[in-house]
């Protein structure tokens, strides 16, 4: 099958490399002749690094089966097209009906959108049953995790095709609902967002908040550190769309701490400056923090995240089992956070969601209908 893959940019380039490399011929469309030029050198380079490394046989080789085009008309012989062009429905749809014009009847065509509904994207086309939302991380060589996202529209059996494909690309995929933030997008949201949270009610510095989450919680790096690093253009409207896709539910309510960087231009790391100056050395983060206070910092993240993802259990967004394989492959959780709940203790966990609410009475800390069954019940996620 010929894989074809609309825009050339981070997301596009890093898909086509991996579909590339697990055999198929590709064919990498974008509209900005100056994009696809860049494209083609980057690609050309990461090959030929991967070869040096020995984690390829012949680059050259494998260079030989891309095909680059400034004309969406050279997809027509794809039998896959993945788009991932500039996050904005309308010229989403635009492009997906004019893909419809060009390709073969049973052509799949998906999208990689991080944060817009597949249905309001299967609807710009005659047969949306063949529409998909297949959502890789950056940078997509190297993250395994890929989320697939049946609409409302979409044909039976294809979500199942697909998850096959993706086995065979060696990634890990994880079937969820299409609903706002799919699982990973939506389940972290309270790693960004109550830390900000404590920060700003003055409870610890973000530097105390930042070591608590490494060092106590075992998190790769701390929530400062890590929006900093994903630049607070992308972290801040990420919150921002899914606040306002749950009908401003007050679990996804932003920060206006968080608005003001965007706000400055403030963006993080690749500004100079974010929560923190990168502007000379970066960052030396230190806190004198006891260890029963990070204990508490990271346990009233946890309990929110956990909340999270037993809500999106409850409301069959996606399996138990898929839920923890995204937290732990999409974001690199040092645990599966329904295998953390069962670890603590469902009762514990709904004993901090409960005091968390009792202290601030806001719908925030309302917990989860789910986790209230099995803290009373002392039941478990895994056997
Ligand atoms: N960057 C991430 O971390 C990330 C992760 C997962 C999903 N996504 C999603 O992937 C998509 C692409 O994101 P990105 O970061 O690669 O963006 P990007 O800005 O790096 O690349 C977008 C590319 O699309 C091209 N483009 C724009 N409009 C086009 C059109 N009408 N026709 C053809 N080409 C067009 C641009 O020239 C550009 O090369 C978005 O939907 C985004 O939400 C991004």
């Amino acid at each position: 099958m010929i894989i074809g893959i609309v825009g050339s940019g981070a997301m596009g380039n890093g898909i086509a490399q991996v579909a590339a490399t697990s055999g198929h011929q590709v064919i990498v469309y974008d509209n900005n002749a100056a994009a696809l030029e860049k494209a083609k050198a980057g690609t050309l380079m990461n090959l030929n690094k991967l070869q040096e490394k020995g984690k390829l046989a012949d680059a050259q080789a494998v260079f030989q089966q891309y095909r680059y085009t400034d004309e969406l008309s050279g997809l027509k012989d794809c039998g896959l097209v993945i788009e991932a062009i500039i996050e904005n429905l309308e010229i989403k749809k635009k492009v997906f009906a004019e893909l419809e014009s060009i390709v073969e009847d049973n052509c799949i065509l998906a999208s990689n959108t991080s944060s817009l509904s597949i249905a309001s994207i299967a609807a710009s086309v005659q047969k949306s049953e063949r529409v998909i939302g297949i959502h890789f991380f950056n940078p997509a060589p190297l993250m395994a995790l890929v989320e697939i996202i049946p609409a409302i529209q979409t044909r039976e059996g294809l979500a199942g095709e697909i998850r096959d494909l993706m086995l065979q690309w060696k990634k890990a995929p994880v079937l969820t609902k299409d609903t706002p933030g799919f699982i990973v997008n939506r389940v972290a949201r309270p790693f960004y967002g109550e830390a900000i949270k404590m920060m700003e009610e003055g409870l610890a510095t973000k530097e105390d908040i930042d070591v608590a989450l490494t060092s106590y919680g075992g998190f790769k790096m701390g929530p400062f550190t890590l929006t900093d690093y994903i630049g607070h253009d992308v972290n801040y409207v990420v919150t921002e769309t899914v606040f306002q896709s749950f009908f401003y539910d007050p679990r996804y309510r932003p920060s206006f701490s968080q608005k003001r960087l965007l706000e400055a231009g403030w963006l993080g790391r690749k500004s100079g400056k974010g929560f923190y100056n990168y502007e000379n050395e970066g960052p030396v983060l230190t806190s004198g923090l006891e260890e029963n206070k990070q204990k508490e910092i990271v346990e009233r993240i946890l309990f929110l995240l956990i909340n999270e993802a037993v809500e999106a259990l409850y409301l069959n967004i996606a399996t138990a089992a898929d839920l923890d394989l995204a937290m732990t492959k999409g974001v690199n959780y040092p645990k599966g956070l329904l295998a953390w709940c069962d670890e603590l203790g469902a009762d514990y966990v709904l004993a901090g969601m409960d005091a968390l609410y009792n202290k601030y009475h806001d719908d925030r800390y309302r917990a989860s209908a789910m986790l209230r069954k099995y803290g009373t019940e002392k039941k478990k996620f895994f056997n």
